[in-house]
């Protein structure tokens, strides 16, 4: 008879974009199994109501606790603005979200305490790291910058080049006259444009990607709890509510890699 599954971490974002966030997890655990659940019938996230994200943070949560998983990571930073509070009162195993660990980062890197936050409409305005970061720091100055565009110029892989320089440029221009040393980049898709935001940025900022800082988050959470998984993992799973063969397209550029198998759930 087979061996059981060992319990996984499961992993849920609006779309594609958390991909991101089980790259640095991977790399950083890699005995860990993995199931993410890519919501793909309902993204964006970034342009709904908090209300709407919930519902659909709960409906995720829901499909990964029947995977069997030890521990629920919130990869989408829009919902982890406006659900992570709900999941946390609501389920019985730690749910971890990448706003706090981006934060945290955040406060450590900055030297002259000016830090420009970016993200989808819904995470700026919730005004969730805003928040997390004056209750690490609350002498921080902190600047936000909503910048939509962003989303669907990764989608495309357009993320190199002039047409993103220019976009990043106009988005940056004012969080940069407000002379900030860091800044965070509040969304799943942004680590992709990383290198056309740092030219932009120029070399006094430094950048701040929230999917490095939740796997650590997410290692230390486990060995406190003591499931940290040892030797091989048996394989990771991944889900998707829409369209698994444009996931399986996309997707390697979030993972760095090919995915092996993507499942269709309906939800
Ligand atoms: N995953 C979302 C986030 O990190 C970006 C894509 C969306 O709007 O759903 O906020």
């Amino acid at each position: 008879m087979a061996a059981p599954d060992r319990p996984a971490i499961g992993i849920f974002d609006s779309g594609v974009g958390g991909l991101t966030v089980v790259r640095q997890i991977a790399e950083r655990l890699p005995a860990e199994r993995i199931v993410y659940l890519g919501d793909t019938a309902r993204v964006p996230y970034g342009t709904k109501s908090a209300e709407t994200v919930i519902r659909y943070a709960r409906a995720c949560a829901s499909v990964l606790l029947k995977r069997g998983i030890k521990m629920l990571v919130v990869a989408c930073n829009t919902a982890s603005a406006h659900a992570l509070a709900a999941l946390r009162d609501e389920l019985a195993i730690p749910v971890l979200g990448v706003i706090e660990p981006g934060a945290h980062q955040a406060v450590q890197t900055t030297k002259s305490g000016r830090i420009g936050v970016i993200g989808t409409s819904g995470t700026i305005s919730s005004g969730a790291y805003q928040n997390a970061i004056h209750a690490l720091n609350s002498a921080a100055q902190v600047f936000v910058q909503p910048c939509p565009l962003f989303v669907p110029l990764v989608e495309e892989g357009w993320t190199e080049g002039p047409i993103p320089k220019q976009i990043a440029s106009a988005y940056l221009a004012g969080l940069l006259e407000h002379n900030i040393d860091t800044l965070v980049l509040g969304c799943t898709h942004y680590p992709l444009l990383k290198n056309v935001i740092g030219e932009v940025a120029g070399p006094r900022v430094t950048l701040v990607d929230s999917a490095e800082s939740v796997a650590d988050v997410v290692a230390e959470t486990l060995q406190c709890m003591g499931a940290t998984a040892e030797g091989l993992s048996s394989g990771n799973t991944f889900l998707v509510s829409d369209a698994p063969e444009s996931f399986d397209r996309v997707g390697g550029r979030f993972l760095g890699r090919g995915i092996d198998k993507v499942e269709w759930v309906d939800f």
